[in-house]
């Protein structure tokens, strides 16, 4: 499950903290010891693999902690091997179905911000595959589509690994919503034309602040709507937001294989020893955000109280 998670064969913040839950229950199966403490000594291999398998969603470690904590407690209370092995595999489920239902609510809260006719961009993926559920900002925008409202997309391709142009526009196309794939370098041409009403993107983890981490290209987004004056709304669970750090400074970012720049699955398209930089996540200032909106509700600013709110 850690290689998946780190070979993106499963990605989106959603998406990899319900795996990171359901690794530990894996692993939990396969463990084999004599009593609780050496249960827990072994899983500690497990935990660590996991919860390091990529440094930037906040819900991958907070899942795989959340295991650990219930794994502690069961031994607290006494529990044998195979009580143990039980409960974590139930708790999976859990987390499983709670970061699901949460995109359900985002999806109802953002699309009531969304009036019909309009154009909406957004970035990455963040639907069914990136959720398991319904999708934070994709989830916004195929829930208004669902209100009968008439709502086109933009799809930015997302470079390097393509996640609009390969993802996005397939579940946009399954939802049937009229899509536009874009290369991440139209954005400002089109909203400069007003072709843009809304940005929405998702988010891998928000400091106490509302500075949002995501997928690369998101605050060149986030400058251009403002230059614009283009709402720019980010759709997450609450389980992507990390209090324990003041900005977005503080957010860890992925730097990811320079292949992926220098070329596009196994195919070359740079010349050979060309340097290249591949983070893989960048952060947006929270004063370019117009709301945060999560399953509890939708934050508005001063982020700060709002988001002391909600967790
Ligand atoms: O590197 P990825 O594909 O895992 O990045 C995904 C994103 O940046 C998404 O926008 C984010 O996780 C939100 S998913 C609902």
């Amino acid at each position: 499950m850690a290689s998946a998670i780190k070979q993106m064969n499963v990605r989106g913040a959603p998406a990899i903290g319900v795996s990171g839950g359901y690794g530990v229950a894996l692993g939990a199966l396969k463990i084999k010891a004599a009593s609780g403490n050496e249960f827990i000594r072994k899983m500690r291999k497990v935990i660590e693999a996991l919860k390091n398998a990529r440094p930037t969603a906040r819900n991958l470690p907070r899942a795989v902690e959340r295991m650990e904590r219930v794994a502690n407690e069961a031994v607290t209370e006494g529990k044998n091997v195979d009580q143990i092995r039980e409960i974590l595999v139930d708790e999976a489920k859990k987390i499983h179905t709670e970061e699901a239902e949460a995109t359900y609510k985002i999806s109802d809260f953002g699309a009531d911000l969304i009036l019909s006719g309009a154009t909406v961009l957004t970035h990455c993926n963040t639907g069914p595959l990136a959720t398991t559920g319904y999708g934070t900002a994709l989830g916004v925008i195929i829930r208004a589509h669902e209100q009968d409202k008439e709502i086109k997309v933009l799809a930015d391709e997302t470079r390097p690994l393509l996640q609009g142009a390969r993802l996005t526009c397939w579940e946009l196309q399954k939802a049937g919503i009229p899509a536009t794939l874009i290369t991440d370098s139209m954005a400002g041409y089109f909203m400069s034309r007003r072709e843009v009403d809304y940005v929405i993107v998702g988010a891998d983890r928000i400091a106490a602040n509302g500075d949002t981490a995501n997928k690369i290209g998101t605050y060149t987004l986030a400058v251009l709507a403002r230059e614009n004056k283009i709402p720019f709304y980010v759709a997450a669970p609450t389980t992507t937001i990390d209090p324990s750090l003041a900005s977005g400074e503080e957010i860890p970012i992925e730097e990811r294989s320079h292949d992926e720049v220098t070329g596009f699955q196994g195919v070359r398209t740079a010349p050979d020893e060309c340097e290249a930089a591949n983070p893989a996540f960048d952060v947006t200032p929270h004063k370019y955000i117009t709301a945060i909106i999560t399953e509890r509700g939708i934050i508005q600013k001063p982020f700060q109280r709002g988001i002391g709110r909600v967790i």
